[in-house]
């Protein structure tokens, strides 16, 4: 057995659900106990179904790759998510896991670099094979929860909430042909954050009037950038113009009222505030889910469309 290596920052953890059981990873992944990183399973060995229900058995969900590995691992999630949502052997849930690894690893990446082309055209495959994971499974919401993160970020924010919209879009019975733009509008809708310098969208404590106008610019922001292309439909762009509009009115950027808010843009919102408010931030634990929506049928509940909200209400009760 190899040493054991000290803790650093050098590790990457990587969902054991986007390993695929039967292949060889090409870099080598780590356990990691209290104090160290431990050698799991050579570069080039395979890794099996054994291994794999072992570790889910054990509650060990994640493994780690050095963070040398961290583009090979990110190509080999890319080659490998077709064969994974196509294997009906997998659970909903370790599908959904191998998805949004892939989902987050390359919003992450086109975000970083700020190309609005790459990550529209990224959003469109991702988009498909969201919906395949999403409403080809037989997915729960409970499936969906087990495999979010919740941290701050904006990809990871974005990610969330696109499995929350097809979700809701699929319980409120939408032409699945929609779907699939469904899910690239709602990976898009904050785009205009990308404009946004990071001090002010992790800022901790209340912003300032000129800090609050920065903000409340990014729907016109992600609107003016993609409205430019002939590739996304009036419905994707309202999702990004309109996702901070109210139901009621007094949202923003307009305060457009009711049925002028698309209805698409109506459930990107519902899905927007409830991922909001149940990540964590750096400054803040993320609210449990329950809290959420108490919060969102009780004092919020003028910002959303009742039948919408009632839809997701009922759709992520436990079952
Ligand atoms: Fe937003």
């Amino acid at each position: 057995m190899s040493p054991p290596v000290a803790l650093d920052d050098s590790y990457i953890p990587v969902a054991v659900a986007t390993l695929i059981p039967a292949t060889a990873t090409p870099f080598s992944l780590f356990l990691r106990d209290d104090a160290r990183y431990r050698l799991f399973r050579d570069a080039n060995f395979p890794f099996d179904v054994e291994d794999r229900d072992r570790l889910l058995q054990n509650g060990v969900t994640r493994l780690y790759v050095t963070n040398g590995n961290l583009d090979r691992y990110k190509s080999y999630l890319r080659t490998q998510l077709d064969g994974l949502l196509a294997d009906e052997t997998l659970p909903p849930c370790e599908r959904l896991g191998g998805l949004n690894e892939v989902v987050r690893n390359v919003l992450q990446e086109d975000f970083a670099c700020g190309d609005s082309a790459r990550i529209v055209n990224s959003a469109k495959t991702l988009a498909e094979q969201t919906v395949q994971a999403i409403c080809n499974t037989d997915a729960v919401a409970s499936d969906l929860f087990s495999v979010m993160h919740h941290d701050y970020q904006t990809f990871t924010h974005s990610a969330n909430v696109t499995y929350l919209s097809v979700f809701l879009a699929s319980q409120l019975g939408l032409a699945v042909d929609d779907l699939p733009q469904i899910a690239a509008g709602a990976l898009l809708h904050d785009l205009g954050k990308l404009q946004i310098s990071d001090r002010i969208l992790n800022k901790n404590g209340s912003l300032d009037v000129s800090e609050l106008a920065v903000i409340k610019r990014h729907p016109t922001a992600g609107f003016e950038v993609l409205c430019k292309r002939s590739d996304l439909s009036w419905g994707q762009l309202m999702m990004v113009y309109q996702h901070h509009e109210d139901w009621q009115g007094g949202g923003y950027p307009v305060g457009s009222v009711g049925a002028e808010i698309h209805l698409w843009a109506r459930i990107c919102t519902v899905a927007d505030v409830f991922e909001a408010l149940t990540a964590n931030r750096p400054y803040r634990k993320g609210m449990p889910r329950s809290e959420a929506l108490g919060l969102m049928r009780g004092r919020m509940k003028d910002r959303f469309e009742p039948e919408i909200l009632q839809c997701f209400h009922t759709a992520i009760q436990p079952s």
